[in-house]
């Protein structure tokens, strides 16, 4: 089993857009679970479902399994954990290790091949405990100059947690999005990327497609729907890529 976690402290960078199609894309082939770790719960919704109002994710930090908070979507291969959408993490102390136990005690590796965790974008419980379960981290990037200081951050504070916590380091992939290559800026974001933390870590990226953002009216991903589509295309492209990095 590969756990991936989509994440990146900037808002509206494609978290929720890129854990969705990515779970839709990897639910063809193999068995697929999406936890919705962002309390507005636009990934549940992004999956044919809704956020939960008291048996979401959230609710393992309150003493239930992760097992009984999943329900069926779109795909028959994937299984959604729905967000818990009242939940306030800063009600709770330390709630470290949480996920990695239910993720032991409820043997989730053996009924999964994937597990993809859609997170807040906030550097929290939530996140720390994403964190302590991920094999790889996905950061997408909107390719303006705060975009590439947000991807700075973020693998800062990956590398961080995971030698405070002595744990091992997650492979860390980067994902430009909502790219124009005929918009300089876009390029030259990219290219710093690219010089900042070597070809390696960077995906090919996927462009502007509407589609993608319509997908979330009607709950069913475009990676499972559309065929020719540019965002389809791209996020085809981004899966095969990742797949090659995990072996
Ligand atoms: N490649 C894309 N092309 C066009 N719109 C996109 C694309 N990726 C995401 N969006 C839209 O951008 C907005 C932010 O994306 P979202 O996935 O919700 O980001 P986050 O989860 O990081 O806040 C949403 O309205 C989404 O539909
Ligand atoms: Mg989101």
């Amino acid at each position: 089993m590969k756990t991936i976690v989509v994440s990146n402290r900037k808002g509206g960078s494609a978290k929720t857009t890129t854990a969705v199609n990515l779970a839709c894309e990897l639910a063809k082939i193999g068995s697929v679970l999406l936890i919705d770790f962002d309390t507005q719960g636009h990934a549940s919704l992004g999956v044919g479902c809704e956020a939960s109002e008291d048996n979401g994710a959230h609710s393992i930090f309150v003493g239930k399994t992760l097992s009984e908070t999943f329900v069926h979507t779109v795909h028959d291969q994937l299984t959604l954990s729905p967000a818990q959408e009242f939940f306030d993490v800063y009600e709770f102390g330390d709630l470290r290790g949480v996920l990695k136990n239910r993720f032991r005690r409820e043997m989730i590796h053996d009924f999964f091949d994937y597990v993809i965790i859609d997170t807040p974008p906030t550097f929290d419980g939530l996140l720390k405990n994403a964190l302590e379960v991920a094999d790889a981290v996905v950061i997408p990037f909107v390719p303006h100059h705060l975009g590439v200081v947000a991807v700075g951050q973020m693998v800062r504070a990956i590398y961080q947690n995971a030698s405070l916590n002595s744990q091992k380091t997650p492979e860390v992939g980067i994902l430009p999005v909502m790219v124009n290559a005929h918009i300089p800026e876009h390029r030259e974001a990219i290219a710093k990327i690219r010089t900042q933390f070597g070809e390696e870590k960077l995906f090919s990226g996927i462009g502007i497609d509407i589609k993608l953002a319509k997908q979330f009216e009607g709950g069913n991903p475009v990676v499972l729907d559309e065929e020719r589509s540019r965002g389809v295309k791209d996020y085809r492209h981004f899966v095969e890529e990742l797949l090659a990095r995990l072996c």
